[in-house]
């Protein structure tokens, strides 16, 4: 199947002008490990199955900070409200200590549950599937909650927004 297929050349840059299109909220994906707490920003968040309750995301494989959370069988979601920019941006970046300047606590879990995000999702990794350049990390769900009631963090086209409701 996957030899045969037609892959027509896709610009890369088309690709992310294109897809840039599809908003989304932004995660950051946390969890402790033996050299301390670990995170990145996460755009292609998702929930995925009910029951079981699973949710997915998907780490650029060559990504520094996805090798640091690979290290923990758990991990932390943690949903960021529409006054984090300055948080997405800390943990977009390469910085070694993302957690110095933060104020966090342990979720049920152990990983780093951020203060002031709207919600968490406490998980276990459950499977990490092949999707190309990226990895795609299926999470069983064993504690969740919703922290704060707000708006959240908006991610289009490159930059960062907010809805009203
Ligand atoms: C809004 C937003 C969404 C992102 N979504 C993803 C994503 O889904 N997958 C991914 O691998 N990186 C994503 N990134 C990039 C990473 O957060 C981060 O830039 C990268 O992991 C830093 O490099 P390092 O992991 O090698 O330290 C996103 C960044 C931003 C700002």
């Amino acid at each position: 199947m996957t030899e045969n297929r037609e892959s027509p050349n896709i610009d890369p840059s088309k690709y992310r002008q294109v897809l840039g299109h599809f908003p989304t909220g932004v995660v950051i994906v946390t969890a402790m490990t033996d050299d301390g707490p670990a995170g990145m920003a996460i755009g292609s968040f998702s929930s995925l199955s009910l029951d079981p309750a699973q949710v997915l995301y998907c780490p650029a494989k060559n990504s520094g900070s996805w090798a640091k959370l690979r290290t923990s069988p758990h991990f932390c979601v943690n949903v960021l409200a529409e006054d984090q920019e300055d948080v997405s941006r800390l943990f977009s970046t390469k910085n070694e200590d993302k957690f110095a300047e933060l104020g966090w606590k342990r979720s049920a879990n152990g990983s780093p549950l951020i203060n002031g995000v709207l919600a968490y999702i406490d998980c276990t990794i459950a499977n990490i599937v092949d999707g190309g350049d990226h990895d795609i990390v299926i999470g069983d769900v064993t504690d969740l909650a919703v922290t704060h009631e707000g708006a959240p963090l908006i991610f289009f086209r490159g930059g960062y927004g907010r809805v009203t409701f």
